[in-house]
């Protein structure tokens, strides 16, 4: 089907290793679809990607990228339910391309009403705060909610979907400049988490009960002082290491407040289809209902993904940033 641009890379390191490349479109295997990407959305994971750090290895030369839009361009004669035209977002890897190879299951048609950027946006980030708010979680009206890195992409969706259950949502950000956006966003407390101390804060904005849920993705600098102001019968979830891995729990300090610790991926999600399916026909309902939007930190073109990457580590992006092929 000719070439097309695709960033690569031949070895391990930081957002200097990428480079754009022309390259054969790939071609389909059984079971896949071709889909034109449209917006490729970047995430956190991509920078453990390129380290060689992430749940999934690199083969080189390999393409990162696990999230994006488009259109199926063309699909295996094996697979029924998908048909080429189809308006379509994905999490799959090697996104950061013109055209990506997807398996079926992992593609979900999206609404006519929903624009490329929001669609980029959700497979990833939107389904991650989803999920640990509803499947792991039971998160009900009143509850108090900490999420962390609450101006990123995972913790702006997390901040709307809690406030759309009814919680109280305290915000932490690493940088008083993105105090403003969090609010914006519905969270009722933001706390500069470098600043402050978030788990005294927590404590006596709750007058000593402690917060019922905690949406930890920072790691060793928050999850020890976290356990520390868990309500009783509190649940904590860790979901990422950007701020290193946290070190090893007793689980006999749990006893005390009946406390829980739980992780979550949310590629485990796409496997167990009655939650999938839940999950996007709420996250659609949402954002029909005005009660999601996930705000675009950044647009860059295709070739300069190497800057977004640097950007998005720097801790001074906010919400999504995308990549425009
Ligand atoms: N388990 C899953 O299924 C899953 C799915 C998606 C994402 N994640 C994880 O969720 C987190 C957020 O992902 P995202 O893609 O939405 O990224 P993001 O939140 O938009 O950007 C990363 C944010 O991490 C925070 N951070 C804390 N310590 C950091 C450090 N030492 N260096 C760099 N950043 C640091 C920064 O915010 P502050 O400085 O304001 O805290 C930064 O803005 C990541 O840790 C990611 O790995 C997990």
């Amino acid at each position: 089907m000719g070439t097309m641009k695709a960033i690569q890379f031949d070895r391990l390191g930081g957002a200097e290793v990428m480079e754009l490349r022309e390259v054969p479109v790939p071609e389909l295997r059984p079971g896949t679809v071709l889909v034109k990407n449209h917006v490729i959305a970047i995430n956190y994971g991509d920078t453990f990607f390129l380290r060689g750090t992430y749940l999934v290895k690199p083969r080189f030369p390999d393409t990162p990228g696990m999230e994006a839009s488009g259109v199926i361009a063309a699909v295996a004669p094996d697979v029924t339910a998908l048909t080429p035209g189809m308006r379509v977002a994905y999490i799959g890897m090697g996104a950061y391309a013109d055209y990506t190879i997807i398996r079926a299951s992992r593609v979900m048609p999206i609404p006519d009403e929903m624009n490329f950027e929001q669609a980029a946006s959700f497979p990833i980030a939107v389904l991650t705060a989803w999920h640990m708010l509803h499947t792991c979680n039971d998160t009900k009206p009143g509850e108090f909610v900490i999420v962390h890195s609450a101006a990123g992409g995972v913790g702006i969706a997390a901040v709307q979907i809690a406030k759309a259950a009814g919680a109280r949502v305290i915000g932490t950000v690493s940088s008083d400049d993105k105090i403003g956006l969090v609010r914006q966003f519905g969270a009722d407390w933001v706390i500069n988490y470098e600043a402050e101390d978030f788990a005294a804060q927590a404590l006596s904005l709750t007058e000593g009960r402690g917060v019922n849920l905690i949406l930890d993705a920072v790691g060793k600098p928050t999850f020890e002082k976290g356990l520390r102001c868990l309500a009783p019968l509190g649940h904590l979830i860790l979901y990422g290491r950007a701020g290193g891995a946290p070190g090893p729990i007793n689980p006999l300090e749990l006893f005390g407040k009946s406390v829980k610790v739980s992780g979550f991926a949310v590629t485990m999600m796409y496997a167990l289809a009655d939650h999938h399916r839940r999950a996007l026909d709420e996250v659609f309902r949402l954002e029909r209902e005005g009660k999601l939007t996930v705000p675009i930190g950044g647009r860059f073109p295709l070739a300069h993904a190497a800057q977004a990457h640097r950007f998005l580590e720097s801790r001074r992006s906010t919400g999504k940033l995308l990549l425009i092929p």
